[in-house]
Order: structure tokens, then C-alpha cells, then sequence
């Protein structure tokens, strides 16, 4: 077994690679003047399962063209099964047309990564779980939400709701509700106007004087979370905490997440959170020994 580490996420690579006793591989990574990438791996991995980890995360071209010739790198140097380990999966809300003449760009992704020479994909709580069956190869999919269900029940947090920000996160929130000892939920009815932009119009379900934790796959640039936030507050909830698997945190996330609406934001590092992103709510969970036993 053989693990090397694409550029996106050198922290939590290098946190796996701890849990499972090795180190990571070797492998040069240069860029050409024009802005072309060079990568070459610097030992034999001939006859090797070899795991390439790199969360296609901001910019997403760039990490998802360097993971692609990590992989036909690979392929060329005679490894014997390549798995693409994605902790974060760009384009994943790119996953249906919602409009004529649109790209579903999370199939034509997982039509890159499968080309280059993927024999198997393991990636991180996915926009859309459908995403799995755009892969004919074996797909690992794997829930961070272990890692902040044993967080949150350690902190003892009593009268709660688990809240879906959207219609589309149902599932994930019941899943989350019943982990925490079978808690109500509610559902926040929103509507998009533009990409990017939330309006949150009402809330299904009964939050009030309750502690409500909302749980999403993401927080982007906030404005999905921080108007569930408002709404709750405003029907009467007494705390509200936020739970993400990934801290995509464009901006102006922090701005919206440190303005006090929130008791505490709670996300994993399968993004890497940069320093000035840090604000005093921000819990940070590593996910590396979720993905090494996975591995
Ligand atoms: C949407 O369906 C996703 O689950 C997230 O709620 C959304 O992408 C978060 O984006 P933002 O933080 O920009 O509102």
C-alpha cells in the first residue's frame, strides 16, 4: 500500500498517513511557466494499491487537473489499483440540469477521474449520494458525521432539534436526529433565487426555546446557514449551533458565521481551513483517522 498526497490538503494527508504507521510517498510537483503542472512519483510503484489523496477543493481546476495526472501518472507507472481519495468532491452541486443547456459536471468529473485511470473512488459526504452511480468502478462513501456526532454528544447538550437548512438535506438531518438520541427535527423551506444566494422563508417544524443544530454537507459562503440561523433565533430557539462536514468558507462566510448568531460552527478538515478564516466560534474536527481506517 502506497499513499501520496496531491497539493490540496498536505495537513490531513500527512494526519492519515500517521494513523496508518507509513509515510507519504515521494513525488515531485512543479509548474511550468505557462502554468502547466509536471508531476512525477519518485519511487517504484509497480504492482502497488496506491491511494491519492486530494480534496478537489478551491481552485477546483487546478486540484482536480493535478489529481488527474496524479492518477495517469500512476496508471503509466504500472500500479496495480489506483484509488482516488476524494475527502472533498468538487463540482458536487453540479449534479442534475435544473435548466436547459447546462453541464452536470459532477458526472463529467467522475468521467475525468475514471479515464485517467481510477479503479476505485472514496470520497467524503457528497453533495448528492446519486453522485456514487456516476462511477462504474467500486465507490467508497464515507459520512464525517461519526466524527461530529461524538463531538456534539460529548458536550451534553440537552432539548435539542436537528435542523435541515433545505428541503434537499432531509435525509442527512434525520440521520443526524436519530444518532442523537432519536431528537426532533425541523426543516427550514428555502428558496434560491441566484446561485449563491439564500432566502430562507419557514420553518416546518417546532424550535422554539429549544437548542437547534443545524446540519449541512456544507458551508460555502455562509448564506445558506446564517439565514437558517436568523430564522431559528427569530421563532425562538434558544441556542444554534452549526455542523458541516465540509468548511468550503468562500467569501463572506466568516463575516456571517462570527456575527454572533451561532453559539458554535463545528466542521472537519477535509478542506483545509486557512489562518485567517479562523474566527472564535470555529471547532475544527479531523476526519484522518475516519479516512485511514477507511483505507
Ligand atoms: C446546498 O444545497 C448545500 O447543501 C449547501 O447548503 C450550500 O451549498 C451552502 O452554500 P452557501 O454556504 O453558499 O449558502
Amino acid at each position: 500500500l502506497r499513499l501520496f498526497s496531491g497539493s490540496a490538503n498536505v495537513a490531513l494527508s500527512q494526519e492519515v498517513a500517521r494513523y496508518l504507521g507509513m509515510d507519504l510517498g515521494p513525488m515531485v510537483r512543479k509548474r511550468f511557466a505557462d502554468g502547466e503542472l509536471y508531476i512525477q512519483i519518485q519511487e517504484s510503484i509497480r504492482g502497488c494499491d496506491v491511494y491519492l489523496i486530494q480534496p478537489t477543493c478551491n481552485p477546483v481546476n487546478d486540484h482536480l487537473m493535478e489529481l488527474l495526472i496524479m492518477i495517469d501518472a500512476c496508471r503509466r507507472a504500472s500500479a496495480r489499483q489506483i484509488t482516488a481519495v476524494l475527502p472533498y468532491y468538487g463540482y458536487a452541486r453540479a449534479d442534475r440540469k435544473t435548466a436547459g443547456r447546462e453541464s452536470i459536471t459532477a458526472k463529467l468529473v467522475a468521467n475525468l477521474i475514471t479515464e485517467a485511470g481510477a479503479n476505485r473512488v472514496l470520497a467524503m459526504d457528497l453533495h448528492a449520494a446519486q453522485i456514487q452511480g456516476y462511477f462504474d468502478i467500486p465507490f467508497d462513501h464515507v459520512y464525517g458525521s461519526p466524527v461530529i456526532l461524538n463531538y456534539l454528544s460529548r458536550k451534553g447538550l440537552s432539548d435539542l432539534v436537528v435542523v435541515s437548512p433545505d428541503v434537499g438535506g432531509v435525509a442527512r438531518a434525520r440521520a443526524f436526529a436519530k444518532k442523537l438520541g432519536d431528537a426532533p427535527l425541523a426543516i427550514i423551506d428555502k428558496r434560491r433565487q441566484a446561485h449563491n444566494v439564500a432566502e430562507v422563508l419557514n420553518v416546518i417544524g417546532d424550535v422554539a426555546g429549544k437548542t437547534a443544530v443545524l446540519v449541512d454537507d456544507m458551508i460555502d459562503t455562509g448564506g445558506t446557514i446564517a439565514a437558517a440561523a436568523q430564522l431559528l433565533r427569530k421563532e425562538g430557539a434558544r441556542q444554534v449551533y452549526a455542523c458541516a462536514t465540509h468548511a468550503v468558507l468562500s467569501y463572506p462566510a466568516v463575516e456571517r458565521l462570527s456575527s454572533g448568531v451561532f453559539e458554535e460552527v463545528i466542521v472537519t478538515n477535509t478542506i483545509p481551513v486557512r489562518e485567517d478564516n479562523h474566527f472564535p466560534q470555529l471547532t475544527l474536527l479531523s476526519v484522518a483517522n475516519l479516512l485511514g481506517e477507511t483505507i
